[in-house]
This record gives C-alpha cells, structure tokens and sequence, in this order.
C-alpha cells in the first residue's frame, strides 16, 4: 500500500437483495476499493454487475448486507450532503429554475440568500450555463439539465461527487462535450470524483484509475492506472496511448460480457 491517505474505503461490502417470490441475488459480493482525495476514479463493468447498487450503497441510500463505507475516516450510515451525486435520469426539481435548483443545498443548509445566489452563479458559470439562470429544466435539452444536475452537485461543495452513468441518456455528440465539459470542470475544482460507466472510451478518458468490475455478483476484477497527462482533451483519444489502455480495459471486461452472455443463453 501507497502511504497516500484514502477518502473512500470499501471494505468487504456484500449487497443481498430478497427476491419477492422467495430466494435472494447477490448483487455485490465482498467488494473493496480505494479512492484518494483529489482522484478521478471510474468503476466499468457489465450491464446489471451492481455499479449502481454500489453507488447507492455509498450515497447511504441503500444498506449493505455485510461490509463498511468509510468516508474521511467516519463509517457512512445514511445520505448526507457531504455525498453529492449526479444520476443517468434526471434529478432536478422541476418547479425550480436552473438557479433556484443550484442553490437548494445551500439554502437548506442555511446559507444566507446572497451567498446562496453567489455559489449558485458560480458552479452555473463553472458548467457554461450563464444566461440560463431563469430555465426550467423541461426548457432545457439533456446535455444543460445535466450541466445543470452537475452545478447542484458541487454547490453543496461534497467531499467526493458520485456520479452514475451521468451521460448514458445523451446522444454521442453531446456526449462527448459533457466529458469535455467535466474534465474542464475537475481541472478547475480538483474534486474527488466516483464515476460509474460501462463505456470504456469514456472511463479510459476521464479517469486516474479505472476498476473493472466482474459479471453479477459484482467484484473488482482489475484496477487500471489510467497515466494519461493531464490536462486532458478529446484529443488523446486519437493517442497510441490511449487506445493501449481502452485496450486493456476492453479485454478485461469482454470476458465478463461474454459470462453474462452465456448465464442468458443457458437461461433461455
Ligand atoms: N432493490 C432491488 N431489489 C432486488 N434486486 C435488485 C435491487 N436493485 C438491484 N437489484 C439487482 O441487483 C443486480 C445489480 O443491479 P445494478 O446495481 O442496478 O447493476 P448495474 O448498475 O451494474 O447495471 C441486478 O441483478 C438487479 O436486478
Ligand atoms: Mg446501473
């Protein structure tokens, strides 16, 4: 082990979900990981291996069955602001406007109105949505509501932000200006970020490491050291470099699509 201190510790985590009908999935069995303060880690694998279920376990809205999430040395036991989480579905309220949505977190935690206003402006300006400030979010496309769910985030200013497949809803282009956008913004806020994806192009890109998750129930397979320089473009993706570790990456997680694969065909 690096004498390098961790932010997140997962510690032995087993999720075992009750079947309704009797019986019960093990979603996420014995699971470590490791995050550092100021990394950018993303967590791929295979459709249905637990990525989310381990997301929501450390945002505390899911309890594990066996195992501990220890954030900044104090054992995780609910949701909390120190968490600030970004889904695949939107998560704005929708009677709120961009601002009014961005400064919710630090109005609820008593900030006074100017404040509030002045971090609202701030994380809107970060994500390039100024002039948007009045929206609803149905007046805005996928890509800004996502910007917009992004600024909320950060507002709380988290510990670590967590982020679940956050542009799995978007087309490929706006895709691509959203992790843009988001490296842009981790360069400028050097937030610890957890990101879950099962695009390998997009976790090779954004991240200092990448773990590799197994087919359910969801392990660590393998932990990648993405050692691309930053700061990083769109344009690396064109690097030799770059295509050695989509290519490892790929490797690694073809073999779990493929177990996957065979479990559905065996079930018919
Ligand atoms: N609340 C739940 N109750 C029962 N089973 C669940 C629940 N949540 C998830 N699962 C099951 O756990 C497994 C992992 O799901 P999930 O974490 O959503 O995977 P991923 O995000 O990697 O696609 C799946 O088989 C899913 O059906
Ligand atoms: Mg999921």
């Amino acid at each position: 082990m690096t004498a390098v201190a961790a932010k997140l510790t997962i510690k032995d985590v087993t999720v075992t979900f009750q079947r309704r009908r009797g019986g019960s999935v093990v979603a996420v069995d014995s699971l470590d990981l490791m995050v550092r303060d100021k990394e950018f880690v993303c967590i791929v694998g295979p459709s249905g291996c637990g990525k989310s279920t381990l997301l929501r376990i450390i945002a505390g809205l899911t309890r594990p069955t066996t195992g501990e999430v220890v954030l900044d040395g104090i054992q995780v036991s609910g949701p909390g602001a120190d968490r600030g989480m970004v889904f695949q579905s939107y998560t704005l309220f929708p009677w709120l406007t961009v601002e009014g949505n961005v400064e919710f977190g630090p109005r609820l935690s008593g900030q006074p109105p100017e404040l509030c206003t002045r971090i609202a402006k701030r994380y809107i300006d970060l994500v390039g949505l100024s002039g948007f400030e009045h929206s609803y979010p149905k007046e805005l496309s996928g890509g800004m509501m996502q910007r917009a769910a992004i600024a909320r985030a950060l507002a709380n200013d988290p510990e670590i932000l967590l982020m679940d497949e956050p542009f799995g809803a978007l087309d490929a282009q706006t895709r691509t200006l959203m992790q843009e956008l988001l490296l842009s913004v981790w360069e400028q806020t050097h937030k610890t970020v957890l990101f879950v994806t099962h695009d390998i192009e997009e976790a090779v890109l954004l991240a200092d490491r990448v773990y590799v998750m197994t087919a359910r129930p969801g392990r660590i397979k393998r932990e990648i050291k993405v050692s691309l320089p930053r700061p990083r473009t769109v344009g690396v993706l064109d690097s030799e470099e770059f295509l050695r570790f989509r290519r490892e990456v790929q490797q690694s997680i073809r073999e779990e699509s493929l177990k996957v694969l065979s479990a559905k065909e065996e079930g018919g």
